[in-house]
C-alpha cells in the first residue's frame, strides 16, 4: 500500500526520495510523487503509474534541494490520477504533505475548508491536511501539524514540509507506521525499513498518536499532545543484499528458492534436539502466563491466515488448548469473552496489517495474553504483543507471500511443541518432531528440482479459466492458499475448497476444461481424497495430483501428478505448498503477468 520517504541533510535529496520510493514499489501503489525544497522555494513532480515514469519526468533537471518527502500512492479516495498523486499542496503552494491512511472526517473537514474560499485541487481526502496545515501556521511547522492532526478523525502516516523551513520535516502516525533512520548529520524517514536500509541501519519506530520533527543535526520527538518522549534506537539486521534479486528474474521465484534457508532460520537455536523441545526466547518472559492458558485464538489475514488455519490443526495435535482460528477482520467486531487464560496469536509477516493489529489490541484490551509470530523486525504488532516470535526469514519483497508461509508453519510447530511439552507430548514424540523438521530443507531442495516438471504442467493447463483446489483436514488450508497463489498472480478464478465439501456444489462446476488440483498426501485422509478424485474424472474434470513419493497407484489414476517426500504429517503441509507455488509462479509467467506486483494487490494492507 502507499509509501513515504523523507529525506534532510546535505546531499541531495532528489536522488534519495527516488531511489526510496523504487524500495517500496513491491508494496502496491498506482501513482507517485515528490517535493524537494530549499531557500528558493519548493519542486513538486507527480506521476501517474511507475516510479519509472518519475524517473523520465526529472531526467535532465537540475534539483540541487537538499530536502523532500515523496510518497507512492494506492487510491482509496479518488482515482490514480496525477492531480490525486501525492504530496499534495496548499492553495499558496507553500505547505506540502504526503500520508498514508484514511481521514475520515475529510468530507466535514473539506465543506469547512472550502465555506472559508479554499479551492481544493484533488478528490483525495489527504488534501485537507495541507490546507489545515496552511491556516494553521504560526512560523513553526510542527504546531500546524498538532492542531491539523487535533481535527483529523481515522488513520495516518504523514510527513509534511514548507517553504518557510525547508529544512525541516515533521512526521506523525496514528496507525500507519512512521520510521526514523538516523543518519550522520543527516535524517531520513520511511513507512517501512526496505526504504532506509541502504543508508543507515539505525532506526527509531513512532508509536501512534506521536510526531517527530526532523532536521540534518537532530530529530526530536513528541506526542501529539506535546509530551516530550525519549525511545531507544533499533539496529536492523537486513542487509541491502537481502532485498536484491540476485540472479532471479522475480522476487517470487526468489523467495520460493529460499526456502530451505528460510526453514533453517526459522528453526536456528530453536531446536533442542536431545530435549525433544523447542526454546524460544522472545516467549520466555510471559512462559508462566503461557503455560496457564486454556485456550489460544489465531488470527490473521491472506496466507497468514491460511498458516493459521494449519496451526489450529498443529496445536490441537501438540497440545490441550481449545484453538479457534479466525480472519482477524471478523474476530475484532465479534462479541468477544476473554480472559487472562485465552492467548490470542496474531500470525503477519510485515507485523503492521491494520485488521490483525486491531484485532490484538481489541484482545488486549479484554484481557488476553497477546502474542506475535512476525517477520518484520521492530513492526508494530511485534512491538504490542506481550510475547512473540520472529520468522527471521529476511524480506520478503514478491507481494504474494510464499517464505514466510513455510517459516509461520515451522515456528507454529516450535511454540506449539514448546507449550505441549509441558502437557501431554512425551520426549520421543518431541525429538520425533524435531528430527523430521530439520530434514525439510533437503526434502524442499528436491521438490525445487522438479520446478521444470511444474513448469511443463502450467503449460498445459494455464489457458484454463478457472481452478479448484482440494485438501482435506490440514491440507484443506493448504489448497485455499494454492488457489490464492494462483489468483493473486495469474489472475485465473481459483477456489480452495475442503475436499468434502466438493459435492455440496463446485462438482457442478466439474468438466474437461475445469482443472482440479488436490492435494492427496498418505494420511488418514487418503482414500477419501482418492474418491473424490474418481468422482471428478467420472466427470471428465483434469486432475493434477499433489502426492506423495512412491504412490503410484495416483500416477496411474490422475493427468499429472508432482511428487513431494513424505514426512511427518504435522510438517507435511510444508512441502505440499511449495509445489502450489511454483505452479502459480509458471502460470503467470506464461500469461505475462506483472509476478512480484499483481494489479490491485499490496504487500502490506494498512487500511481496513
Ligand atoms: C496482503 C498481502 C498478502 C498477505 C496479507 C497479510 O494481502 O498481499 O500476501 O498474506 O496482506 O499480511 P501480513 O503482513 O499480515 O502477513
Amino acid at each position: 500500500m502507499c509509501g513515504i520517504v523523507g529525506y534532510v541533510g546535505p546531499k541531495k535529496a532528489v536522488p534519495i526520495l527516488v531511489h526510496g520510493l523504487k524500495r517500496l514499489e513491491y508494496r502496491g501503489y498506482d501513482s507517485a510523487g515528490l517535493v524537494a525544497l530549499d531557500r528558493s522555494g519548493a519542486r513538486r513532480f507527480r506521476v501517474v503509474g511507475r516510479v519509472q515514469n518519475l524517473d523520465t519526468e526529472l531526467f535532465g533537471q537540475d534539483l540541487p534541494m537538499t530536502s523532500g518527502i515523496a510518497h507512492t500512492r494506492w487510491a482509496t479516495h479518488g482515482k490514480p490520477t496525477e492531480n490525486n498523486a501525492h504530496p499534495h499542496t496548499d492553495s499558496s503552494n507553500q505547505f506540502f504533505v504526503v500520508h498514508n491512511g484514511i481521514i475520515e472526517n475529510h468530507d466535514k473537514l473539506r465543506l469547512q475548508l472550502e465555506a472559508d474560499g479554499v479551492v481544493f485541487q484533488s478528490e483525495t481526502d489527504t488534501e485537507v491536511l495541507s490546507h489545515l496545515l496552511a491556516k494553521f501556521y504560526d512560523g513553526v511547522l510542527e504546531h500546524a501539524v498538532e492542531k491539523t492532526l487535533h481535527l483529523v478523525e481515522g488513520t495516518f502516516g504523514i510527513a509534511a514540509v514548507t517553504t518557510h523551513e525547508p529544512f525541516k520535516i515533521v512526521v506523525a502516525r496514528r496507525g500507519s507506521p512512521i520510521v526514523l533512520g538516523l543518519g550522520n548529520k543527516e535524517m531520513f524517514v520511511a513507512s517501512d525499513v526496505s526504504a532506509l536500509v541502504q543508508y543507515t541501519d539505525q532506526v527509531i519506530y513512532l508509536e501512534d498518536n506521536e510526531m517527530a520533527v526532523l532536521t540534518p543535526d537532530e530529530y526530536a520527538i513528541r506526542t501529539l499532545d506535546n509530551r516530550p518522549i525519549s525511545r531507544k534506537t533499533f539496529q536492523i539486521d537486513w542487509k541491502i543484499e537481502d532485498s536484491d534479486l540476485t540472479d532471479f528474474p522475480h522476487y517470487m521465484l526468489k523467495e520460493i528458492y529460499e526456502q530451505p534457508q528460510t526453514v533453517e532460520n526459522a528453526m536456528r537455536g530453536r531446536v533442542l534436539q536431545a530435549e525433544g523441545v523447542s526454546k524460544l526466547g522472545g516467549l520466555q518472559a510471559k512462559i508462566d502466563e503461557i503455560k496457564k492458558l486454556r485456550k489460544l485464538i489465531l488470527v490473521s489475514c491472506g496466507t497468514s491466515y491460511h498458516a493459521g488455519m494449519v496451526g489450529r490443526y498443529i496445536f490441537e495435535q501438540l497440545t490441550d488448548l481449545n484453538v479457534e482460528v479466525e480472519l482477524a477482520s471478523e474476530f475484532r467486531y465479534r462479541k468477544l469473552r476473554l480472559d487472562e487464560t485465552t492467548g490470542v496469536l496474531a500470525l503477519s509477516q510485515s507485523g503492521e496489517t491494520i485488521d490483525t493489529l486491531a484485532a490484538i489490541r481489541e484482545a488486549r484490551r479484554k484481557g488476553a495474553i497477546t502474542l506475535g509470530l512476525v517477520n518484520v523486525v521492530g513492526s508494530t504488532i511485534a512491538r504490542e504483543t506481550d510475547a512473540g516470535v520472529y520468522c527471521h526469514a529476511g524480506p520478503e519483497i514478491g507481494v504474494a507471500s510464499t517464505k514466510i508461509f513455510v517459516s509461520q508453519l515451522v515456528i507454529l510447530n516450535l511454540i506449539a511443541l514448546l507449550i505441549g511439552r509441558y502437557q501431554s507430548v512425551s520426549l520421543s514424540e518431541g525429538m520425533a518432531l524435531l528430527k523430521e523438521l530439520q530434514e525439510l530443507p533437503n526434502l524442499i531442495q528436491k521438490i525445487l528440482a522438479q520446478a521444470p516438471l511444474i513448469e511443463d504442467i502450467a503449460r498445459k493447463y494455464h489457458k484454463a479459466q478457472s481452478f479448484l483446489f482440494l485438501g482435506r483436514q490440514m491440507h484443506y488450508p493448504v489448497a485455499l492458499e494454492g488457489a490464492l497463489k494462483l489468483k493473486e498472480i495469474s489472475y485465473i478464478h481459483a477456489e480452495g475448497y475442503a475436499a468434502g465439501e466438493m459435492k455440496h456444489g463446485p462438482i457442478s462446476l466439474i468438466d474437461e476444461a475445469f482443472p482440479t488440483v488436490a492435494l492427496v498426501p498418505r494420511d488418514a485422509t487418503y482414500d477419501k481424497m482418492v474418491n473424490n478424485i474418481q468422482e471428478i474424472m467420472a466427470r471428465s474434470g483434469p486432475v493434477i495430483a499433489i502426492a506423495n513419493e512412491g504412490d503410484r497407484s495416483i500416477g496411474d489414476l490422475v493427468d499429472d501428478v508432482i511428487y513431494v517426500p513424505r514426512t511427518h504429517e504435522l510438517l507435511q503441509p510444508i512441502l505440499s505448498v511449495v509445489p502450489l507455488q511454483l505452479l502459480a509462479y509458471y502460470a503467470a509467467l506464461l500469461l505475462g503477468r506483472e509476478i512480484d506486483k499483481p494489479r490491485n494487490l499490496a504487500k502490506s494492507v494498512t487500511v481496513e
